[in-house]
């Protein structure tokens, strides 16, 4: 069944709480098989610059609980090239690694289908990313930790909302996806959530934001994701503050925190499944295709599809944003 020898590992784009659990599997599970695994440090740019490095099982003793990624991460430009791509094929025969595992999002896969199509390497995926915008997966290493980080940060300035009678918008990451906003922003009771998926109509916040008033409801939390089409929470503040003068209004973006900080245990469990499914996958003769878990269950989807389609948001979860903050 072992059609593997020698697999290299790498962690590639933004990185994830979770990622280190998730490397941690592949390296134990691929030496259990009998295999030598291979840290490829910095993702796709250390595979160019030959950054790898033999780890053993003692190598990822006690990383399970860290966040980042002790493999380093990257986005490579010079890896979207034929020379690039050229001299991470060299590194990989040079250290006679016939099999990659590769954790990170979209644009880490997008890389592995263009190297695959050229030189054959084996390749199975695992999703990296707190923004949790694949296919063929219902959870991405990092996401539940990612919300519960924003999620607790917005409890805080909610406290501090209350105490001012305040209007606040709250910047959650998330560049073309909104399921951080979505999630934390109905963990939170918050007011409006806006998100990519949805076209941001400032009437109608505006509109929700003048209903509160009418209630005497004074805090209105707005949760923003990263990538909203609204031009960006001052653009909004300044919507709000002209047609409420009188309502005192602050703003808070919070950042690289969100992609920071250990892992929550459920992605430490996603990621040590994925970890064990992807290396025994590669076993298996698979190749070109991401470890997912949907419905509870590990499934294997082809890159091409991953890559290809993004996750649809549900539509109840939006129109229960609406009831739930009347
Ligand atoms: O893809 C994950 C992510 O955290 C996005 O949510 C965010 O837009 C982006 O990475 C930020 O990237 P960088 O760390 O390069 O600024």
């Amino acid at each position: 069944m072992k059609n593997i020898g020698n697999i290299g590992v790498l962690t590639s784009g933004g990185d994830s709480p979770g990622m280190n659990a998730a490397i941690r599997a592949v390296v134990r599970t691929g030496i259990y098989l009998g295999c030598r695994v291979f840290g490829i440090h910095r993702g796709y740019q250390g595979m160019i610059e030959g950054d790898i490095t033999e780890l053993k099982s003692t190598d990822v003793s006690n990383i399970i609980s860290r966040g980042g990624t002790i493999l380093k991460t990257a986005r490579s430009k010079d890896f979207m090239t034929l020379q690039g791509m050229e001299a991470a094929y060299r590194q990989l025969l040079k250290h006679d690694i016939d099999a990659l595992v590769i954790i990170g999002g979209d644009g880490s896969f997008r890389g592995a289908v263009a190297f695959f199509e050229k030189y054959l390497i084996p390749a199975v995926g695992i999703p990296g990313t707190i923004d949790k915008d694949l296919v063929g997966t219902d959870f991405t290493i990092g996401f539940d930790t990612a919300v519960n980080t924003a999620m607790e940060a917005i409890d805080k300035i909610k406290d501090t909302a209350e105490a001012h009678d305040r209007l606040f918008l709250v910047e959650v990451m998330g560049r073309d996806a909104g399921y951080i906003a979505l999630n934390s922003g109905i963990a939170c009771g918050a007011e409006d959530i806006l998100i990519p998926e949805e076209e941001t109509r400032m009437d109608e916040v505006l509109e929700r934001i003048a209903g509160d008033e009418r209630r005497k409801k004074e805090v209105h939390i707005i949760v923003v994701a990263e990538g909203d089409d609204s031009s960006g929470i001052e653009a909004v503040a300044k919507a709000v503050s002209e047609r409420f003068p009188a309502k005192d209004i602050r703003s808070c973006v919070l950042g690289h925190i969100q992609r920071g900080g250990a892992p929550s245990s459920a992605d430490r469990v996603l990621a040590s499944r994925l970890g064990y499914a992807a290396v025994n996958g590669l076993a298996e003769g698979k190749s070109q295709v991401m470890a997912g878990i949907v419905n509870g269950n590990v499934v294997f989807t082809p890159f091409k599809n991953v890559i290809k389609s993004r996750m649809p948001v549900q539509q109840d979860m939006l129109n229960m944003i609406k009831v739930l903050s009347i």
